[in-house]
């Protein structure tokens, strides 16, 4: 994550920047390609903590949208007033409901998924434990995701790669595959992108 090489041209712009991670730079730059996130968008990010996909999506939204973060970790409070921090697992109904709840919304306009699992370094281990957040990620769009709305799913590319394209095509019109640049080049992560909820 964001402090294991300073030197690294995206931890220096994300100090710069006030972020609190260089991930940033990730949703950026889907962000650049794909211009998913509007004035007025309601979004809601998974595994959040420590902010910096909020802070960036927050600028985006402007005064009329908001952004919903929820993470099993404590986010640290924002002075943006359209940012709302939760904490919470999200295979946990009764946290998401929470979410509707103290909002006062009924559905998001657009879902970010960062989530990432305690990486063990096995890649079949890591690459189910990536997908089964990813399953859920799905679940939560299906209920909680306008028509026509879209999903950002961090997957680990090349594991379980399949089965996750498959079950996005269900819910979503157009889906693609997506690396921004701020990823390092020996991660293997990438973005899968659902456009258009059916
Ligand atoms: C790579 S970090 C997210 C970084 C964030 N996008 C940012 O820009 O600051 C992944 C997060 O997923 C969270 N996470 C993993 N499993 C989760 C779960 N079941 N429910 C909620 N959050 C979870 C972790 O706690 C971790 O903070």
């Amino acid at each position: 994550m964001s402090h294991f090489n300073p030197h690294d041209k995206y931890f220096k712009k994300a100090k710069e920047e006030g972020y609190r991670a260089r991930s940033a730079f990730k949703l950026e730059g889907i962000q650049n390609r794909f211009h998913l996130i509007k004035p007025g968008t309601k979004l809601l990010d998974l595994g959040a903590a420590p902010g910096s996909f909020m802070q960036y999506a927050a600028k985006e939204v402007g005064e009329k949208g908001l952004v919903a973060g929820i993470d099993l970790q404590k986010i640290e409070p924002f002075k943006e007033g359209n940012i709302h921090t939760f904490q919470g697992d999200i295979f946990d109904e009764e946290s998401v409901v929470e979410i509707f709840n103290r909002l006062k919304i009924k559905q998001f306009d657009l879902i970010t998924s960062d989530l990432a699992p305690k990486t063990t370094g096995i890649k079949s281990i890591d690459g189910n434990a990536s997908l089964e957040l990813n399953l859920q990620v799905l679940k939560i769009a299906q209920k909680h995701l306008k028509k026509g709305g879209g999903v950002v799913m961090k997957i680990l590319s090349g594991f379980n790669e399949g089965d996750l394209v498959g079950e996005t095509r269900k819910l979503f019109k157009q889906v693609k595959k997506y690396r921004p640049e701020a990823i390092r080049k020996s991660s293997h992560e990438s973005y899968l992108i659902g456009l258009k909820k059916c």
